[in-house]
């Protein structure tokens, strides 16, 4: 592992605090880090380091209990605190000797703040030479608001760096079990040939989550489930799923096939809208038994915000592969179950010769899931003991923390030792975002003409009754087994 500075700018942030340093806690505490590296941590406010230090511990408490004492002091040494206000360039001129003057073999910028901050942030860089080859920058999502303002940052971001100087982060693709994905399609010969129109009935991937907005209130607000989840996680997936076998695991060579999914998406267009897409805001409800407010009562949410919290989209790609097999698409927040999955539904046989089981869920699934565990499960059917010939399902079942007893990487664990080792491929290239957000803006402009509200749901259940209309107008059932 190369020796490396990183530069947290927004390291007094929720990002940095819940995600960045607790996994940058884990690398260390896995022997993964070069023994010279440090981390200097931003904000606009002055502090010192132990200040700075003191209030992270308060915040990582929790996950520290485990640690021996000796691990987080050895880490502490490695963090610096660095006051660097975006509107005072003379705090970048300090930041920028502080990290030239040590000549590490690579420097990381990771731009954990709001996005109207990355185009000053990115300027200072390039003023103060923090932008030379060894440099490399991560860009957090959500990248802009729609395809002119992701445009703009790009085209500014781009007088600074180069492509391959640029990291834009999408944490889905730092997941094991996303890996995993490509490693059960393309190790195998046994899928492949299934994984197409002819055999496949549909295509489900669910992200639902029991958090609500957390104390992003604002932030929230703002932004809505579709363009914090589908513009960049689903579509990420959804390329996974759908994409031809690349030729060989190098990063564009992935990326190439990805972004062909992406521009093979039907467009949706205002008059389909209504018809393939749901949106929905979570009212009170209980998770998990205990009661929780609606959305409109959380705190930095507007009382007439129509926002949505859950979205439901019925996709399709046109292409050879898939040209009429729909990829459903699912997220929301305050839903009945943390849970992430992709669900391959195969077509019922050409000419049954049993007689089926009363269901109608295709008996055939092949079930991925992500979070909370990480396993797959094969659904199919079996001849039922005895003197029957009834049929009965089950499932071949396979799950990863009991199979591998091995320490696993959390995502932006994975995700911060590929810029420091300079491996881009689970990183999302300039055209594939643009192109995310050019199929989602229909929907978002759609949605903003509209004179409907998004449709209640009470938190704690699975989303809109719009939601299971979308699939029974086609005969098709959300996957739901927890
Ligand atoms: C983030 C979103 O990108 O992903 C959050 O901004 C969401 O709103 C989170 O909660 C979900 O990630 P995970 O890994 O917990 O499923």
């Amino acid at each position: 592992m190369p020796d490396f500075d990183m530069v947290l700018v927004g390291g007094t942030g929720d990002l940095a605090r819940r995600k960045l340093l607790p996994a940058l806690f884990d690398a260390h505490r896995a022997g993964l880090l070069h023994p010279a590296a440090r981390i200097l941590a931003t904000g606009s406010h002055p502090s010192t380091t132990e200040e700075y230090v003191a209030t992270l511990e308060q915040g990582m408490r929790p996950g520290l209990e485990h640690a021996p004492p000796g691990d987080w002091a050895s880490f502490v040494a490695r963090l610096c605190y660095v006051q660097a206000d975006a509107r005072q360039p003379e705090h970048f001129d300090a930041l920028a000797r502080k990290v030239l003057s040590r000549q590490p073999e690579v420097v990381v910028c990771y731009l954990a703040t709001a996005p109207h901050l990355f185009v000053p942030i990115c300027e200072q860089f390039g003023r103060t030479g923090l932008n030379q080859s060894n440099v490399r920058v991560v860009l957090e999502k959500p990248l802009g608001h729609d395809l002119d303002s992701n445009e703009a940052i790009n085209a500014a971001v781009a007088r600074y760096f180069a492509e391959e100087q640029i990291y834009r982060i999408d944490h889905y693709l730092g997941k094991e079990s996303v890996q995993n994905l490509m490693a059960i399609r393309f190790g195998n010969a046994l899928f492949e040939p299934l994984w197409r129109r002819e055999w496949v009935q549909d295509v489900q991937i669910t992200i639902a989550e029991e958090l609500g907005v957390e104390g992003r209130g604002d932030f929230y607000d703002q932004t809505g489930a579709l363009r914090d989840m589908v513009q960049n996680h689903l579509l990420q997936l959804l390329c996974m799923v759908a994409m031809e076998p690349p030729t060989s695991l190098t990063e564009d060579a992935v990326r190439d096939e990805k972004i062909k999914i992406l521009k093979a998406l039907k467009p949706i267009t205002p008059q389909e809208v209504a018809e393939k897409t749901v949106r929905g805001q979570y009212r009170a409800g209980a998770i998990a038994g205990k009661p929780v407010p609606g959305y409109l009562e959380e705190p930095g949410i507007a009382p007439d915000s129509r926002t949505e919290t859950f979205v439901a989209i019925k996709a399709e790609i046109a292409n050879w592969r898939w040209a009429g097999v729909p990829f459903y698409l699912r997220t929301g927040k305050r839903m009945q179950s943390r849970v992430a999955e992709i669900v391959i539904h195969f077509r019922d046989v050409p000419h049954a010769i049993f007689p089926r089981p009363l269901t109608l869920s295709p008996q055939n699934r092949l079930v991925i899931r992500l979070q909370p565990e990480e396993s797959i499960r094969l659904y199919f059917l079996v001849k039922q003991p005895g003197d029957t010939v009834a049929l009965t399902p089950t499932s071949l079942d396979l799950d990863f923390a009991n199979s591998f007893k091995v320490r696993r990487a959390g995502a932006y664990e994975r995700l911060l030792l590929d810029v420091i080792r300079g491996r881009l491929g689970l990183f999302v290239r300039r055209d594939e975002q643009v192109q995310a957000w050019r199929w989602v803006e229909p929907i978002i402009d759609t949605w903003a003409d509209s004179s409907l509200p998004p449709k209640p749901y009470t938190a704690g259940t699975w989303g809109p009754a719009a939601s299971s209309a979308l699939l029974s107008r086609d005969d098709a059932l959300w996957h739901e087994e927890v």
